[in-house]
């Protein structure tokens, strides 16, 4: 489109011209439901390309003296188009609000229930098993992770040349000052401030210079276990380790004890029990088709067993260092992994599952 030179009235040609452009303007705007297309008219007649622009460029085919007026036409025309395009921009915003208000809502729809969270199956296992001896009149009590040489292994029979520190002797803080690699130093603090009885249980965190896999972390739960009175003997120690297990993990749960060592318990016993995936049978029998195929149990690699940790009579070097007379007192200690025991009682075939965090495993065991 362009202002043709030959017409000597240009004028009144673009006079015309400017009437069509914005009769076929104002029908587009009027046609214009959203910003969308509002904003394609805008730039099909305003903007850098678009039809006035054009017409701008016919001004200079002018003659000279009509130029100015032509110019004044043109923008006198942009002003009133621009005006015209804020006018629908503005009632196609407050159509689409309207909209929006007038919008039904279904408050009777189903909302989506937000997942409850629950307690980690590692608490509620120190929490079960705290309440089982606590029904048998043990107290809780907790201490420090982080101890001295003297609580960790002198007081508890394990002189600083003795090869037992090996399993025991990771993180050191200090030379002195290490993070507790099992819950045993309690023991000692435990009986510095009580005399016998002495009836308590103690969970908490340890720390052990172990490679991770499938049975083992480098930081974990025990659960410590300290009787001390009179005619304490071992019979106790098996009949409240077994009424545990069988309370936390189900009535048929059987309980073993291995001949063992630690140096703070003469005589000492490790303690198994039942494997929850075989159920002691130390093989799984899998139904294939018409077949059944009988694979060794992976989670106790066929023994039938799990251990769940160390116990025993406490030895009478202990019983020495606190002042306890041997031959007046006896005691039994235990010491178990946590989530081991979260291993048993939920069926689980890797202790690291406990600490991934991933929310539809831990929802499952909620
Ligand atoms: N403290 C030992 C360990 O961590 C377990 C244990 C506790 C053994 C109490 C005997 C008595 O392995």
């Amino acid at each position: 489109m362009s202002i043709s030179a030959r017409n000597i009235t240009g004028r009144f040609m673009l006079n015309d011209q400017l009437n069509e452009l914005r009769a076929r303007f104002d029908a587009a705007l009027a046609a214009a439901n959203d910003e969308k297309t509002l904003e394609t008219v805008r730039v099909t007649y305003l903007g850098r390309s678009g039809e006035i622009t054009l017409l701008r460029r016919g001004i200079g085919q002018l003659p000279p003296a009509e130029r100015p007026g032509a110019g004044k036409l043109i923008n006198e025309a942009v002003e009133a188009m621009e005006a015209a395009l804020t006018d629908a921009q503005a009632r196609v915003e407050s159509r689409a609000f309207d909209a929006q208000l007038g919008a039904r809502i279904d408050v009777t729809f189903p909302s989506i229930a937000p997942r409850a969270g629950s307690i980690h199956p590692v608490r509620r296992v120190i929490e079960d098993a705290c309440r089982y001896f606590q029904h048998h009149g043990f107290a809780v009590v907790l201490g420090p992770e982080i101890e001295p040489e003297y609580y960790n292994f002198d007081a508890l029979n394990i002189p600083p040349d003795h090869p037992a520190r090996e399993g025991f002797d990771s993180f050191f803080l200090t030379d002195t000052l290490l993070l507790r690699p099992h819950t045993s130093p309690m023991q000692i603090r435990t009986m510095q401030q009580h005399r016998p009885p002495v009836a308590v249980v103690v969970p908490g965190k340890c720390y052990r210079r172990d490679a991770v896999d499938a049975r083992h972390l480098f930081q974990f739960y025990q659960i410590e276990g300290l009787l001390v009175g009179e005619d304490v003997h071992m019979g106790h120690l098996k009949g409240m380790l077994t009424g545990m297990c069988r309370e936390l993990f189900g009535p048929d749960q059987q309980v073993r004890f291995r001949p063992s060592f630690f140096p703070f318990t003469e005589p000492s016993a490790e303690v198994d029990t039942t494997c929850p995936l075989c159920r002691g049978e130390g093989i799984v029998v899998r139904l294939a088709h018409h077949d059944a195929a009988a694979t060794q149990c992976r989670m106790c690699g066929g023994s039938g067993w799990i251990e769940l940790g160390g116990s025993g009579m406490v030895h009478p070097n202990v019983l020495r260092n606190m002042d306890f007379d041997p031959s007046v007192y006896s005691g039994w200690a235990f010491g178990f992994g946590v989530e081991r025991m979260a291993l048993v009682r939920y069926d689980i075939d890797d202790i690291r599952r406990f600490y991934e965090n991933d929310p539809d495993f831990l929802y499952q065991l909620s």
